[in-house]
């Protein structure tokens, strides 16, 4: 059934206010948003309550595989390699955001995955936030993009990218090696990218993270997208304003990638939501898609949305985004489970999309919201978060794409599978 929008009523703006600081950007409208309706196409099944665990000792999160500069997902003599946000079981689920490492998993099947080690050696910032990794192969190195994270001002989070790694595979399993060395390549401006200071009043969270590297299908150019915030003059969380996630865009300026300049955002939610997640990329039939991951709790004051995968479509970088589906909905919790997963990442298969993501807090279903929303999970006894808490790969889905429709056609039950390494993307 569906929920469609919370129908609050509530009169505010377009999202067109004097506030906008670029004129380059697509807008997430609001009208867009009040398409939101979860029907069955958009919608993911529930996961069965005996999916597996990855690993006995930690926490996974938000997932990304390594890949070619192409973007198609690298097979390396036959291993591939995913880097997932880790955590200690022993902490608290809603406490493991501020303890966070990459570590990394191989695999032969892209399902039975084992567990390496920790993916940087003496990174930036406290605690390390998502990111993605591209693996060189003329060059034998790993660039690894990630967001070094503290309660410290200086790395309250930035772009950074780590090289100098690679791989060593043999028959049973892959190492990573070699000495790394970390840049920083992006802070927030405070013109284009809100600060964290700029941002205080407003009140909920704050983004300039995920970086996702990608190379411009058209220019070659060695390009990330992250997920920021545009300053606005929202003076409260009862404030649309105050809503102002985009998606940035960074280019590298010289071939080692270690000097980078932001441009200008490529899509805005002002008015409508706070977070553009982990932004990304899929390149098909000359098309740029363009998916973000959002939560029920960051959407501005009148308006509603699930914890979902949200998409939009282009046909150049800065080209006009169409929301997928008429709103941006492409791959929603079910209203029965309606934060059993997050996260999702799209990754091209053949003609259509596969989609990994991780099982997050399963246990609260619909009838809790209102009651208990994500953002209030943190607050609950910790045996019961332990208990609601999944952290491990949930069951990978396959999107089909036609046009600007997505529907969800298949889960691949027993598996937490990447796309088949090596053929995908646009070829090598
Ligand atoms: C998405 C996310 C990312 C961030 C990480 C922090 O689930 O919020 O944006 O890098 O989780 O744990």
């Amino acid at each position: 059934g569906a929920i469609g929008a919370a129908g609050l009523g509530l009169a505010v703006g377009t999202g067109s206010g004097a506030a906008r600081k670029t004129g380059e950007a697509s807008a997430w409208t609001r009208e867009h948003a009040n398409n939101i309706e979860l029907t069955d196409d958009l919608t993911a099944p529930v996961i069965n309550e005996n999916s597996d665990v990855i690993s006995d000792d930690y926490w996974i999160w938000d997932t990304w595989p390594l890949r070619y500069r192409d973007g198609s997902i690298a097979k390396i003599n036959g291993w591939q390699v995913v880097f997932s946000l880790t955590a200690p079981k022993n902490l608290v689920p809603g406490a493991r955001h501020n303890e966070a490492t990459i570590r990394y998993f191989y695999s032969r099947n892209g399902h039975d995955w084992q567990e390496g080690g920790t993916a940087l050696d003496d990174p930036l910032g406290h605690h390390q936030w998502a990111g993605s990794a591209m693996y060189d192969r003329s060059e034998d190195q790993i660039y690894h993009f990630y967001t070094p994270t503290s309660a410290e001002p200086e790395f309250r989070q930035r772009l950074a990218l780590a090289k100098g790694a690679t791989l060593e595979t043999g028959p049973h399993g892959v190492e990573l090696v070699g000495e790394q060395e970390h840049i920083l390549i992006g802070k927030a401006d405070g013109e284009l990218y809100q600060t964290l200071e700029q941002s205080r009043d407003q009140g909920i969270v704050y983004a300039f993270r995920d970086p996702w590297y990608f190379q411009h299908p058209e220019t070659g150019e060695d390009m990330v997208v992250f997920e920021g915030n545009t300053p606005t003059e929202g003076e409260n969380p009862d404030d649309p304003q105050s809503y102002n996630g985009n998606v940035g865009v960074a280019r590298a300026t010289n071939d080692e990638l270690t000097e980078w300049e932001l441009l200008p955002p490529n899509l805005e939610a002002i008015e409508v939501n706070q977070q553009l997640e982990r932004p990304h990329y899929v390149f098909q039939n000359g098309k740029w898609y363009l998916f973000v991951l959002s939560h029920e709790f960051t959407f501005a004051p009148g308006l509603w949305g699930p914890d979902a995968l949200y998409g939009f479509v282009s046909d150049s970088l800065y080209g006009d985004y169409e929301p997928l589906n008429g709103s941006g909905l492409v791959i929603a919790n079910p209203e029965e489970a309606s934060f059993q997963g997050y996260s999702w990442l799209a990754m091209p298969q053949g003609n259509d999309v596969l989609v990994e993501s991780f099982e997050n807090f399963r246990g609260l279903d619909d009838t809790s919201r209102g009651e208990i929303g994500l953002d209030e999970v943190g607050y609950l006894p910790p045996e019961e978060q332990k208990e609601l808490f999944g952290g491990t790969l949930a069951p990978s889905l396959k999107l089909q794409l036609n046009g600007t429709e997505t529907r969800v056609v298949n889960e691949l039950n027993d598996g937490h599978f990447l796309p088949s390494g090596g053929s995908n993307g646009r070829g090598q």
